[in-house]
């Protein structure tokens, strides 16, 4: 079975099977493989998606949005983005208010950065109890011992210091979100680095599952950021951005508090007096120009400038703030616009979660069929 979603038919070969005259049976045939050929170039289904645990900053705008964004201009492909509220409740589940109140924060930065409603579907995870149904289908496919293996659910467990406490919805996050990806059929999944594992987890439950109960489940490939652009320090330097870290530039920060986060951010301390040589390897304000400069050759001479002493932090920092604000005061103009109209963004998302819905529905029905287990038809 093909759903091909613009065109909104659903071609079942069964169908072309069930056809009585012989050669109008070869005609359908070859149009249908013609047609689902066609699709298969032309076509990419993108799934993807965030806990709604905080804002989105600067990190999630390299790491993943920007591809999503780029993703979206091609007409052709169909995404997918997914406020991952039921993800986000694994661990959270003692405090609902913190995932529910960033369900319409992560939709304002998804609008704000350029996804399109009109083109995209953005919906809410808890919304598809389709996909809660197919994880529990999943989970009987992989052993506690590989979900144990995964480095990803692994240091997240270390990091928040679960040990034997871990909730169970938190250990298996990587099938839940094996059903989010297949319930799509998607082919393409844009995340950071650090999903990785989960993107590896997926395509085993597909290979498992098809070989298991026939060929339904689509195997997707992971979309990961250009090298040198997936992890976005803090502005600590201190690793990863994080909202646990507060190291963080939101997308919804104002020019102040950007311009006085660029201000406090870690250069090189041995850099004392202007006069000094400075270092510039792990020193944010050109890690950031690294990432965020359009203007390679400026960025160079600056770089030598400041390694043969005679710049000072300030100016190299308020350079930056200029990069940051020619990407993101457009930014933040269109979150402020949308914020402006709460039911409207809400209204925006539950659309989006009846169209996915539907979606999801046809794929469940699939599983359920071929498992044998659609007792009622
Ligand atoms: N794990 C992702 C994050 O923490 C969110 C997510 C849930 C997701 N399900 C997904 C991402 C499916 C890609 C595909 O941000």
């Amino acid at each position: 079975m093909f759903f091909n979603m613009d065109i909104g038919l659903v071609f079942d070969k069964k169908l072309v099977k069930s056809c009585h005259v012989p050669q109008k049976k070869v005609v359908f045939e070859e149009a249908i493989e013609r047609i689902l050929r066609k699709g298969e170039l032309m076509k990419n289904i993108i799934l993807t998606g965030d806990r709604p645990t905080g804002q989105l900053h600067l990190g999630h705008y390299v790491g993943s949005l920007k591809n999503r964004v780029r993703m979206q201009e091609d007409p052709e492909n169909k995404l997918f983005i997914m406020v991952a509220d039921m993800q986000a409740l694994t661990d959270n589940a003692k405090n609902p208010d913190k995932v529910s109140s960033n369900i319409l924060q992560v939709a304002l930065d998804y609008l704000a950065v350029g996804l399109d409603p009109k083109r995209s579907t953005l919906f809410i995870q808890s919304q598809i109890p389709e996909l809660a149904e197919l994880t529990m289908y999943y989970l009987n496919l992989v052993s506690v011992g590989r979900v144990r293996r995964n480095p990803t659910v692994k240091s997240e467990i270390e990091q928040k210091k679960f040990g034997e406490s871990v909730p169970t919805g938190f250990f298996i996050y990587p099938v839940s979100q094996a059903s989010d990806i297949t319930a799509f059929k998607a082919n393409l999944v844009p995340v950071g680095e650090d999903q990785k594992p989960m993107l590896e987890q997926t395509q085993e439950i597909v290979q498992s599952f098809n070989h298991t109960y026939g060929d339904v489940l689509i195997e997707p490939k992971g979309v990961f950021p250009e090298k040198g652009q997936g992890r976005l320090p803090g502005i600590d330097g201190n690793g990863k951005m994080s909202k646990s870290l507060g190291n963080g530039i939101y997308l919804a920060d104002s020019a102040d508090v950007l311009a006085k986060k660029v201000m406090s951010m870690y250069t090189d301390p041995n850099h004392i007096h202007v006069e000094d040589p400075g270092q510039v390897e792990g020193n944010m304000v050109f890690t950031y120009l690294d990432v965020f400069g359009k203007d390679k050759e400026k960025i160079s001479e600056l770089k030598e400038h400041y390694r043969r002493g005679g710049l000072g932090d300030v100016k190299i920092k308020r350079y930056l703030i200029d990069v940051l604000e020619a990407e993101f005061g457009p930014i933040r103009s269109r979150r402020e616009e949308y914020a402006k109209d709460p039911d409207a963004i809400m209204e925006m998302l539950k659309e989006g979660s009846q169209k996915a819905q539907a979606v999801a529905a046809e794929t469940l029905k699939e599983v359920k069929q071929a498992m044998g287990i659609n007792y009622f038809g």
